[in-house]
Formats: C-alpha cells, structure tokens, sequence
C-alpha cells in the first residue's frame, strides 16, 4: 500500500473522553475546557493547527461537551456588549476566536476508546492524510509540533508519531515504539508496545498526542477488536498498519505538559502563567516571594 503525495488539509482533535483522573471536576464540565491561563485546553490544540496551515478541523465531541461548541462560535450579544463599551481589544480576541479555524463537530455517540473516536471521523476526512491532536498534551516549542511532523510527512510519505524520551518510570503508561534511527530525531518504526510492562519497554520513546494519519489507518481500526475495557485502541490500529506501510516517529523539539492529569495541568498552568505577556511579570514576582 502506498499513499501518494497529498497536503494535509485536515485535522482532527479527539475530544469526547470522559476525563476520569480530572473527576470529579470533569463530572459536569469537559476537560478540554480547563482554563490554561486565560483559554481554555483546547484552544491551544487550535492554535497549533492553525500555526501548522490547516484551517480545516474536524473536533470528536460527545454528550456534554457543548460548551465547546459555543466557545468557537460568535457571540453576537457579547460582541454587541463589548463594542458598546468600547472594549475593541477584547472584542477584537472574542472575534478572533470563532474566525480562526473551519470546524466541525463530529459526535462520538458512545465512549469507545481513542481509536473509535478517529474512526467516526472517517467519512469527513475521506481518502487523504491528516493530522490527529490529543488536547490534553500541551507543547511548548519553537515551531509548533504538527509542523514538525508535517515536515517528517513531507520527506518520507507515511503516517508520522510524535515521540518524546521519556523517564523510565513513565513507559508504562505510554505506548512505546521499537524502531531504526534514519536521521536526527526521525526513526522507521518496527514495532510498538502499548503500556509495556516494567523492565520491557523495547526503547524510551514514547508515542505523545500529535499524528500525521494516513487514510489507511481507517481500513486498520475497523479490522481492530476491542482492547481490554472494550475500547478500541489507536496503537492496536498502528501495529496492523506497520503491517502494510512505512510507519515514523519524529523526536520533537520542545516541552510537554499533560494537562489531562491534575499534575501536569498545575505544572502547564505555571509555566504558561511564568511566559504570560502581561501576566508573566506580576506571577514571577508571585512566586519569589512566596519561597
Ligand atoms: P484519554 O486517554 O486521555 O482518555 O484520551 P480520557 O477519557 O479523555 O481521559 P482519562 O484518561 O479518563 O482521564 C485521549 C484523547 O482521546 C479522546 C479524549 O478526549 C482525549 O483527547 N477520547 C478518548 C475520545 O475522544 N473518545 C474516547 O472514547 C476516548
């Protein structure tokens, strides 16, 4: 099988987890709309995109997540209010929100794991590549990460995984990749492990929330039988698709924070609060006097 040469156009960003290490807090309100600062999750997920030149992004969403929805959308009566008072730089971020992207919301009427959410998207995304984003996986780097991979996409035409190094305490929780190093920071993949077991992870690198998909990942998550807890499992679908094609990781350039777990969200919220341009100053000065 082999994927002739196509831009990725698409996105999408899966977003109809039930969050359970965010409960209770996720019980009445979706992860993904956390407040990061002053944006909610997945409106850094957005960004990237948009910085990466897709504009088209295809969102998973499911029951009670509607506040997603209504956070890309225009708010006349908000817009009418601030230009009332006259807030035009506030109107103008309000404004810009619901202008940054082409979305639409897919819904994935039951639960059934990451690699059912993608495969709901299938008939949107049609026979091309795209880009696949997790938004609890917040990055900090210099050219956003789907770039990077879009770049490793570029050169070798085939699906592409972010991978970072990763503390071997962590392997476990993460799906592994066994693989040969091609050239700095981009391996051909052989194998992968899904959450393996301590002392047999077959590397350090450790598949992260950002994918470049060939279309053909779909034939392979239908052919996928549900994993333990009855979800189908994106990295079940990836080791059939070795099967077939060329499959890449791309070492990233950059930090990530999982602000899916309460930790990594505390530890996003400070960092991004440290860099904030106008609140940076004021909570650095915070901090020290605290110690
Ligand atoms: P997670 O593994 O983080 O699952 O999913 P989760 O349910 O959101 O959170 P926890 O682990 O219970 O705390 C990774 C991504 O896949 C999406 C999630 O929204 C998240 O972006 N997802 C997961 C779906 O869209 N549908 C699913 O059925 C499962």
């Amino acid at each position: 099988m082999k994927t002739g040469k196509a831009r990725i156009r698409k996105a999408v960003i899966t977003a109809a987890g039930w969050g359970t290490r965010f409960l209770p807090m996720t019980k009445s309100q979706p992860k993904e709309m956390l407040p990061l600062v002053d944006r909610p999750l997945i409106h850094y997920a957005v960004e990237e995109t948009v910085a990466s030149e897709i504009e088209d992004i295809i969102i998973v969403t499911a029951q009670g997540k509607h506040s997603i929805e209504n956070y890309f959308d225009r708010s006349f009566e908000l817009e009418h209010l601030l230009e009332q008072r006259g807030d035009t730089k506030l109107l103008e971020q309000v404004r810009f929100i619901s202008s940054m992207a082409n979305i639409c919301y897919i819904r994935q009427r039951e639960q059934l794991g990451l690699g059912h959410a993608v495969l709901t998207t299938k008939q949107v995304v049609g026979q091309e590549p795209f880009a696949l984003l997790l938004p609890d996986d917040i990055f900090g780097s210099q050219v956003p990460v789907l770039k990077q991979l879009m770049e490793v996409y570029e050169e070798y035409q085939g699906s592409v995984l972010a991978v970072e190094a990763m503390r071997s305490e962590d392997l476990p929780r993460y799906g592994i990749i066994k693989a040969q190093s091609l050239e700095k920071g981009v391996y051909q993949i052989t194998d992968l492990v899904e959450k393996p077991a301590k002392g047999e992870a077959p590397s350090n690198l450790g598949i992260v929330g950002r994918y470049i998909l060939t279309p053909e990942v779909f034939d392979m998550l239908e052919r996928t039988p549900p994993g333990k807890e009855g979800e189908i499992q994106l990295t079940d679908a990836l080791k059939l698709l070795l099967e077939h094609q060329a499959v890449y990781a791309c070492r990233y350039d950059g930090v990530r924070y999982d602000a899916g777990s309460p930790l990594g969200w505390l530890q996003a919220t400070v960092e991004l609060a440290l860099r904030h341009p106008v609140l940076g100053a004021e909570f650095t000065e915070y901090l020290k006097r605290r110690r």
